[in-house]
Formats: C-alpha cells, structure tokens, sequence
C-alpha cells in the first residue's frame, strides 16, 4: 500500500506520514507537494528507510524526461512515473537513464488519465476508446522495455493480461467498503483490486482524512493480506 502524501507543504507531509510512519513503508509525493517542496520532502524520508513513490507524470523531449528521470533515481525514490503518450523513443531514453543505476527506481507509465474520456481524447486527436487507447499505449510501453503502469481499477486485469506476472501495476481509485468516494469515479475496495492483478495499491482520503489516519491504515493492510491469503478449502 502506497499513502498518497497530497498534501500543500513539506510541515503537512512531515505531520501525516510521523503519524503513519509505523503502519506504513511507501510514500506518494506528487505535483502539489513537490512544487511546494522540492526534494526537501523526499530526502528525509528516504533517509528514514521509506519508500518513495515520485508521482509527477513527465512529459517532454527524450533527453529532458532521461535527465529528469536520472535526478529522481539519485534521490533514492523507488518508482517514477512519466506518461506513455510521450513516445517510444521518449520511454527508451527514461529507461536507458537508469542503466547507470545500481538499484534503479521502477518507471511506470501513465497511459490515458482517469479524467479522459472518450469525448476528451476526441477532442485531443485520438479517434478511440480510453480502453483502447491504454491497451495501445501499454503495448508501446512494454516494447520499449517500461514493465510498471499506473492504472484504474477498471483496467487493471486487461493490463495483467497483458503484462504477465513480471508487470508492476499500480492502482489508485481505492476505496474500502464505507469509505467516502470522493471525486473518485472508478474505484475498487482493496480485496478487489488485488484480486484483479493490482501489484500496489495509492491510497489517499481514506487514510489522510480518517480521525486516525494509522488505524485507517492498519485496517486496510489487514484487507489486503486477507486478500492475498489463500482461499481455504
Ligand atoms: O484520495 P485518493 O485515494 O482518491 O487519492 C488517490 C491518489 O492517486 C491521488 O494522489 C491521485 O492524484 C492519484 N491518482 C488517481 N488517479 C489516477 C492517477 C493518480 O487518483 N489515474
């Protein structure tokens, strides 16, 4: 489980994840935090044994997203996600970035965003379903040697499918039985995601909104480890 740290400061994130620190290893920092925070926020986490997840979705020119990706491998963030819709040459250059690297952070790749729809992606050019365009861009994604992907629930078992066991699937849009839905559209309990082929599950409100955020947690990783149990006979 991997608590999306969506917070506006490096005093906000330094609050929440001293209160989750015990219950949790992983660590999303994304856009909001990072503009604000820089590296500033990751390192002191890093250095404390977490695992971090630098969630900023990059997107430009080959050499600029492989320098880029190259930074975030020497903070010592262990996933990076950068979006499939760059190109294959752009995915090859981020993957070729990190052959330097002895224990590299795993790059996963954006394919269409879960605010995209058919209509918006007409709109951009692209004359598909969303479900048709993730199957062609994880396609291209795995050809040009990107294994890990940033998924919906709704998407996850096609993607397994077509990644095979060596897949790292990564899955927001988690909301345990009871819990608020948010903004969220495509959303899966826990138990389901996983049971659909989910490597990580991102997991924000339900945890940082709780009235204990450790407690929310902790009920999650135990949904998720009686997922994984095998079923009794
Ligand atoms: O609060 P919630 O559990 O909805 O947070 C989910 C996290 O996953 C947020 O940081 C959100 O930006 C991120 N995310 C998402 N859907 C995607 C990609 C990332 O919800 N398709």
């Amino acid at each position: 489980m991997i608590v999306a740290l969506d917070v506006p400061d490096a005093r906000s994130a330094a609050a929440l994840t001293a209160q989750l620190e015990k219950t949790c290893q992983w660590f999303k920092v994304g856009l909001e935090l990072f503009i604000a925070a820089g590296p500033s926020v990751v390192l002191p986490l890093v250095a404390r044994g977490h695992s971090v997840f630098l969630d900023l979705k990059l997107h430009d020119i080959p050499n600029t997203v492989a320098a880029a990706v190259r930074s975030a491998a020497s903070l010592g963030v262990r996933m990076v996600t950068l979006h499939a819709a760059g190109g294959p040459v752009m995915l090859a250059a981020a993957r070729a970035a990190l052959d330097d690297f002895e224990n590299p952070p795993e790059l996963l790749a954006v394919t269409v965003l879960t605010s995209m729809d058919e209509h918006q992606l007409g709109a951009t050019g692209i004359p598909r379903s969303p479900a048709q365009q993730v199957e062609l861009l994880a396609g291209m994604g795995l050809a040009a040697g990107v294994k890990g992907f940033v998924c919906s629930p709704k998407e996850v078992s096609a993607l397994r499918s077509l990644t095979g066991p060596a897949g790292v699937l990564v899955v927001p849009g988690i909301r345990p039985i009871g819990a608020a839905i948010g903004d969220q559209k495509r959303i899966a309990t826990p138990a389901d995601a996983l049971r659909q082929g989910a490597s990580y599950l991102v997991v924000g409100r339900p945890i940082t909104q709780a009235p204990d955020p450790a407690e929310a947690a902790e009920a999650i990783l135990k949904e998720m480890a009686e997922a994984l149990e095998p079923a009794s006979t």
